[in-house]
Formats: structure tokens, C-alpha cells, sequence
């Protein structure tokens, strides 16, 4: 992996952006808050490896980022997304600015709910260059309870999905529905 972009991956994400870092020639990690981000800073820092400050709502700072990225290192080969709904223009945008890409790319699209399970399930169109990887995010049940998932479980879904190229990962269950958490 030559490019690769992860927007939210100071969180939950953290395990598999630490992953990243260690396996892409050029990483942009993207946040808002700069001590969460700066948490993720290797100890020896490669040439590879920068912050992004920037809210993914901000639809004209993310076009921006998107098209200075590209123009200095590139074309993209990997996007990790874990973008909420209060960005319903995020995606569409990081399509509208990778669709031309002749090389090709891969979106590993995160999607988690507590309560509305199309939010995961759900179906998008993607670009014809854009080769698609839907992570979805359930629960655990053990035994007659039910927890959501660990950071830990979350990350090791999210590289194994992006390790074995799966199209799709279900990360613990979700069903049956009503016995989520
Ligand atoms: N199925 C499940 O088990 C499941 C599903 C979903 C969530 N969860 C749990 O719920 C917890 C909360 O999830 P979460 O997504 O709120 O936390 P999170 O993964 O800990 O953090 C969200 C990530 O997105 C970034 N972010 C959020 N808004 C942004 C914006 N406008 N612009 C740029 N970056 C933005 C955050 O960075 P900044 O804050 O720096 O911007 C952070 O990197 C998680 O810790 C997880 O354990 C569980």
C-alpha cells in the first residue's frame, strides 16, 4: 500500500491505524483533535507518516485536502472510512475527487449503529474505479447477553478485512437484531 487515507481512526480505529502506519509508504490520518492524533505518532517517525486536522463536514477543507494529498503523493490506493452521518457529503466527495483516478482503489467503508440497522446494511453505488469493502459493525452475544464490540475486535476486523481484500466483513452479529445490547 502505497497511499493510503483513514478518516476517524484515533479511536476505536487506533489498533488498525498503528497497523497501517507500519504497512503504507504514505499515511494521512485524519481528525479534528489534535492530542488524539498526536497520540498515534510513532515513536520513530517515518518519512510516511502526517496528521490531518480537519472535520470531514467542512466540504470545501476536505476537497482541498483530498487534491493537495493526490497532487503531492499521488494516486490514493486505500481510503479507511469510519465517517458518521453528520457527513452525508464526506463520501460523495472522496468519490467526486477519486473517480478519475486511472489506477484503481479501495474504500474499506466502517458503518456502525446502536439503533438503525439499514444505516449498517445499506448499499452504496461506487465509482467504476473503486474497488469496495463494506466492514459492518454488530454485537457479541455470549451466552443470554448480548455487549458491543471491544476497540480490539473493531481494529482486527478492519485489517483482516483490508489484509485478505474481503468484500464484505460482519464484525460479530447482527442478528437477531432485537438482541443487540
Ligand atoms: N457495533 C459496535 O460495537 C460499535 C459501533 C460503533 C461504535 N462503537 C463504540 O462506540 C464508541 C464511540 O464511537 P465513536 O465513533 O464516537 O468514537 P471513536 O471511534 O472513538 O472516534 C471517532 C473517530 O472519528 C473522528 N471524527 C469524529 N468526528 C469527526 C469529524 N467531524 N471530522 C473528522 N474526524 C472526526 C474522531 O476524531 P476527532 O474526535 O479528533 O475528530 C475519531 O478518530 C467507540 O469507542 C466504539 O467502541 C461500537
Amino acid at each position: 500500500m502505497k497511499h493510503v487515507i483513514i478518516f476517524g481512526g484515533t479511536g476505536m480505529l487506533a489498533g488498525a491505524t498503528k497497523w497501517l502506519t507500519e504497512n503504507a509508504e504514505h499515511i494521512f490520518i485524519v481528525g479534528r483533535n489534535k492530542h488524539r492524533l498526536e497520540r498515534l505518532r510513532p515513536e520513530h517517525v517515518k518519512n510516511n507518516f502526517q496528521l490531518v486536522t480537519l472535520d470531514y463536514r467542512d466540504n470545501k477543507a476536505l476537497k482541498e485536502f483530498l487534491q493537495r494529498t493526490i497532487q503531492t503523493y499521488g494516486p490514493v490506493d486505500l481510503v479507511v472510512s469510519w465517517i458518521h452521518s453528520v457527513a452525508p457529503d464526506a463520501i460523495p466527495i472522496i468519490f467526486g475527487e477519486l473517480q478519475d483516478q486511472k489506477q484503481r482503489w479501495r474504500l474499506v467503508h466502517i458503518k456502525g449503529s446502536s439503533h438503525d440497522l439499514s444505516a449498517i446494511t445499506d448499499e452504496i453505488t461506487v465509482p467504476k474505479n473503486c474497488l469496495y469493502c463494506d466492514v459492518q459493525l454488530g454485537f457479541k452475544i455470549e451466552g443470554s447477553v448480548s455487549r458491543w464490540l471491544t476497540h480490539e475486535e473493531i481494529s482486527n476486523g478492519v485489517i483482516s478485512s483490508i489484509y485478505y481484500n474481503k468484500r464484505k466483513t460482519v464484525i460479530g452479529t447482527l442478528h437477531p437484531w432485537s438482541k443487540r445490547p
